[in-house]
């Protein structure tokens, strides 16, 4: 039976979120470098999910304004880009986590999902990147 596959499962959201979903699969870096675009796909197919839930992400914000960078969109653009590629192949469904840091914070008002994103550090852009990859990638209607 395909089940609900969480990448990302040592993080803070991914444990809560398998804990939660009892019945899903999950899995750690050890196991799936999201940024390995090959291997990811492979994953993917080996294990035949009912839909892919990714919980991974590079959140050191401060050290991704410098060092952090590149791996910082490596896995935040490029492992969404990636996951989402393979979601599409098997036809499943693609759930991406997004972030506050999307926005500016100048509004005084809560945000919603609708409103124009602005992102003012590196981290932020990296996450916004890897949404507009994983949206053109894959939009599974259901
Ligand atoms: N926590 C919050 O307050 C918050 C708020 C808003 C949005 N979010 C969003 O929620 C999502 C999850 O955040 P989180 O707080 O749970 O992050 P987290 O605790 O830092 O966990 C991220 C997980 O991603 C894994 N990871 C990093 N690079 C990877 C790679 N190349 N391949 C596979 N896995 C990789 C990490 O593995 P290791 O364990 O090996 O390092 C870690 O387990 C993110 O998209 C974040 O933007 C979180």
């Amino acid at each position: 039976m395909p089940k609900t596959l969480i990448v990302g499962v040592n993080g803070q959201l991914g444990r809560e979120l398998h804990n939660l979903l009892r019945d899903s699969i999950a899995v750690s870096r050890d196991a799936l470098d999201i940024t390995n675009e090959n291997a990811t796909l492979e994953y993917i197919k080996a294990n035949q999910p009912s839909s892919i839930v990714n919980c991974a992400a590079y959140t050191n914000v401060d050290f991704a304004e410098n060092a952090g960078k590149e791996a910082a969109y490596a896995v935040n653009e490029s492992g969404a880009r990636n996951l989402a590629n393979a979601a599409k192949v098997l036809d499943i469904p693609f759930i991406h986590i997004s972030t506050d840091f999307v926005f500016n914070g100048d509004r005084s008002t809560p945000y919603s999902e609708d409103n124009e994103t602005s992102p003012i550090n590196v981290y932020g852009k990296s996450k916004l990147a890897g949404e507009i990859a994983a949206l053109k990638a894959h939009k599974k209607q259901s």
